[in-house]
């Protein structure tokens, strides 16, 4: 048995407001087995919350968990299973010390919603800490470890599509993990769903490629174009632009705008934040040259 190819989904994020939070007070346990706790974290399309799962514990494990469940106004939706099972299924492919790992997916008998079983991440968001804390050797192994991540990623055929502070748990061990893949893409299988980019707009739009702004479905070139952003940001502390890259269309940056950036990461920059997504090729072979900082 297999589920037909369905139409595009019809989500669009919200914005978070706590009348969209499901109300798990009426419901404290998944399909009899995942235990819900407090609400870790919330984001345009879903919500996260501490769960523990009964078998583990039974079991003498109790190694805690975090289960991520669509929100309210988006769980009646007819495709909202299949969105979320690519997230399952894409995560599931993938085994990274810095990307998140997936144990579980389910659809809750009862209530007849999806979830995600996911390890629970402690730490601090990428986004909430300010670049004072950060060393400059903390800043290079970021750097790199961003970009090995994405990599490996690629490598799997998949695109993150959504790469962006937001998605990145800076960990208590200084380590770091991506998460987030709710809109990723897997280019070697046909999707279950096509989501529509042009109209979902669910990626963070300051750290979107200039043509994923304009509709084009995310690409490596894509992810590559984000993580130069973020780490842009790192270093710098402001955006390669004014508020959207599609203004490197008009301006393309320079050498001359990279200046707050390390000398031997100029000319990666540069080309990794080509408006043209061809052209970020070149920053490849520069990117082994990051290794001597290191
Ligand atoms: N495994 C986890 N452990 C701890 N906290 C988590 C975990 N996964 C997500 N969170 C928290 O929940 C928030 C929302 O999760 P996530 O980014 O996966 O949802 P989303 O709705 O897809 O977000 P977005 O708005 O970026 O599309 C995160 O910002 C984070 O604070
Ligand atoms: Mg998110």
């Amino acid at each position: 048995m297999s589920r037909q190819q369905i139409d595009i989904v019809d989500l669009i994020p919200v914005n978070t407001n706590t009348d969209n939070i499901i109300k798990m007070d009426e419901k404290r346990r998944l399909n009899n087995r995942y235990a819900v706790g407090e609400q870790l974290g919330i984001g345009g399309l879903s919500v996260v919350y501490e769960a523990r799962d009964d078998y583990s514990e039974y079991y003498g494990d109790d190694r805690r968990l975090a289960v991520k469940l669509p929100l309210e106004h988006l769980s009646a939706k007819s495709d909202i299973d299949a969105f979320m099972y690519a997230e399952y299924a894409h995560l599931s492919r993938l085994s990274h010390p810095n990307i998140i790992k997936v144990i579980d997916f389910g659809i809750d008998a009862e209530f007849n919603i999806p979830y995600i079983v996911l390890e629970q991440l402690n730490g601090r968001l990428l986004n909430e800490i300010p670049l004072t804390q950060f060393s400059i050797s903390m800043k290079w192994n970021l750097l790199y470890t961003l970009f090995k991540t994405i990599e490996y990623l690629h490598t799997q055929h998949i695109v993150h599509a959504d790469i962006n502070p937001n998605n990145i748990m800076y960990l208590d061990d200084e380590s770091i993990k991506l998460f987030d893949f709710g809109i990723s893409i897997n280019l070697s299988k046909k999707q279950l769903f096509e989501l529509d980019y042009n109209t979902i707009k669910a990626y963070n739009p300051r750290y979107a490629a200039p043509e994923v702004i304009q509709g084009d479905v995310p690409t490596f070139h894509s992810d590559l174009f984000s993580m130069a952003v973020v780490c842009f940001e790192l270093y710098s502390g402001q955006l390669p632009y004014i508020e959207r890259s599609t203004e490197l269309f008009e301006r393309p940056i320079s050498l001359r705008d990279l200046k707050l950036l390390p000398f031997g990461l100029r000319r990666w920059f540069k080309y990794a934040l080509s408006a043209d997504p061809m052209k970020r090729n070149k920053s490849y072979p520069l990117f082994l040259e990051i290794k001597k900082y290191i």
